[in-house]
């Protein structure tokens, strides 16, 4: 029978959590640091590495916010951008839907068209030559307040054929949805799709805020969720998906280790989940090591693993037919692996 690694490898997924500066490896940060002459806090691509232990959330947000500085040129977007893609495609990552952090430049005197233009260029050229699909959604960084959220949106409204969707990401306790109720409103007015981190490191409460408040169509992580059986029923009756990001969970502390992660419970509850790598460069592996680890530490079968990758697609923002034409690939896919014998439950 086929090894876990290569099944997962084989079936076509869409990745739907994935923050482009998260994928930031710490051998092009520093390359693009020299090239900038911007000083990083660390001497070495080693050291850098090192870095890399989080006791939670914001100490992880003071090493990803501080690497994110030497980006400068929609050349440095760009090749930050092109990396991953070329990487997703190698986990056969047909679509992939990519948070940006647009504040966490302009405060640094980047233009947002910088941004915007370095990461679309590497989109188009992915589509163009991978086949690779994506969707961009801007997050609006929730530790700084709904004023300066207010000015990234009017900054986004130009790009609206480029932006499909508004985030909420960033520092999650003591920063509900609620603060950010009305640049939302804005936003959905304007047509973009809302989605929002909650339930990572704040209460199912805030999970309950971005459905009710933001109105948010997806829920990024939402493990907390779990607290709460009247939201977790709603979660099931309207389909939300949540994007699940174990090695993220498991590195920042979310879970003690992937065997008592709450990815199968959310399964077995019936709701809408989907696995993804969250900031693959920082996190110890990309959307696939995500799948073959978290199956493992939770004894997953592959029916479970297949019904992942299908959730992924069916919770993107792609149109019917495409949702359509992908969920068929991914069943010739399945299908071959049938008849080969790969097949097996554990
Ligand atoms: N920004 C990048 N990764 C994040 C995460 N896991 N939670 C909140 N904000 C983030
Ligand atoms: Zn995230």
């Amino acid at each position: 029978m086929t090894d876990l690694a290569t099944f997962v490898r084989r079936l076509p997924k869409a990745e739907l959590h994935l923050h482009i500066e998260g994928t930031l490896e710490p051998e092009l940060a520093v390359a693009i640091a020299r090239r900038n002459g911007i000083p990083l806090p660390y001497r070495s691509v080693d050291e850098l590495r090192a870095a890399y232990r989080f006791a939670d959330l914001q100490e992880f947000l003071d090493v990803y916010y501080a690497c994110a500085g030497v980006l400068i040129e929609a050349r440095d977007f760009y090749e930050l951008t092109w990396a991953y893609l070329k990487r997703a495609h190698a986990d056969n990552v047909r679509h992939t839907e990519i948070f940006f952090d647009p504040q966490t430049h302009t405060a640094r005197g980047v233009p947002f068209t910088t941004v915007v233009d370095g990461i679309c260029r590497a989109l188009d050229h992915a589509r163009d030559k991978l086949g690779l699909t994506s969707r961009l959604i801007l997050c609006f960084l929730r530790h700084l307040d709904e004023a300066e959220a207010h000015s990234t949106l009017d900054e986004a409204i130009p790009y609206r054929d480029r932006i499909a969707g508004v985030g909420l990401d960033s520092s999650e306790r003591g920063n509900p949805p609620s603060k950010f109720a009305e640049v939302f409103r804005r936003a959905r007015e304007a047509g973009f799709v809302p989605v929002a981190h909650a339930g990572e490191e704040g209460p199912a409460e805030y999970v309950r805020e971005a459905l009710h408040i933001l109105k948010a169509v997806r829920i990024d992580h939402g493990n907390n969720a779990l607290d709460d059986t009247d939201l977790v029923a709603e979660l099931v009756r309207r389909r939300i998906p949540l994007t699940v990001c174990p090695l993220s969970n498991l590195k920042l502390c979310i879970v003690d280790d992937l065997a008592s992660h709450p990815l199968k419970r959310m399964l077995e509850l019936g709701v809408f989940v989907t696995v993804n790598s969250d900031d693959p460069a920082y996190f110890g592996g990309y959307v696939n090591d995500n799948y073959v680890a978290v199956a493992e530490a939770l004894g997953l079968g592959r029916t479970d693993v297949v019904q992942l990758a299908r959730n992924s697609f069916d919770a993107s923002l792609l149109d019917d037919a495409d949702k359509a034409r992908l969920v068929g690939e991914l069943s010739v896919a399945v299908s071959s692996l049938e008849r080969s014998e790969d097949w097996g439950d554990p």
